[in-house]
């Protein structure tokens, strides 16, 4: 797998992605780790276009993507059982990313902690109404997946500060 070209795709194709590499995907993400291998991290697909539909306008700056997906993933936590659940969530995100990658599938991380809507309504409130989700979970982000649509080239190791590596000491 070539890591290194991986790039968030916010632009998607209308081909279907199938049953089978969605559940591969969201066979990394059961399998991330999780400090003190607590888990609980849960995982909602989401394929229909309705619910799609109402969950685009869940934060301010409103995004295409949940709209354009083939399927997105809503990334939930029981925050009563892990004190790391925004760790454990990123971790489990960022892998299906990545995964997602491998299968040639483009994906965007969506935030949704920490984030309000047009009316300064909660982000996370508002994604729990529409999905159901009970109170103890938190939801840290979503994300949206389907076949690159827009074509972007991956970054070359000269583009990237690499002074953000420091060795031995500061
Ligand atoms: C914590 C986090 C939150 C993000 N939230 C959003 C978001 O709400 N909307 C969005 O379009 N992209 C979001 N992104 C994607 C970033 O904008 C993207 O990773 C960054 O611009 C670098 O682009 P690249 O992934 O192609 O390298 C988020 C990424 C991370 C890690």
């Amino acid at each position: 797998m070539n890591f290194l070209s991986r790039r968030t795709i916010r632009e998607y194709t209308e081909e279907v992605i199938s049953e089978e590499k969605i559940q591969e995907i969201l066979k990394v993400a059961l399998f991330s780790p999780s400090s003190r291998n607590k888990r609980g991290i849960e995982f909602i697909v989401v394929k229909d276009k309705k619910i799609a539909e109402k969950l685009s306008g869940y934060k301010k700056k409103v995004q295409n993507m949940p709209l354009e997906a083939n399927f997105l993933v809503v990334v939930i936590a029981d925050k009563t059982l892990s004190d790391t659940w925004i760790e454990n969530s990123s971790v489990a995100l960022t892998l299906m990313q990545l995964k997602a990658w491998d299968l040639g599938i483009g994906s965007c991380w969506m935030q949704v902690r920490g984030r309000v809507d047009n009316n300064n309504i909660d982000s996370e409130e508002i994604i729990k109404k529409i999905l159901e989700i009970p109170e103890k979970y938190g939801v840290l982000a979503l994300m949206t997946f389907g076949y690159p649509k827009e074509k972007k080239e991956g970054y070359e190791f000269f583009q990237i500060d690499n002074d953000r590596i420091h060795y031995e000491k500061y």
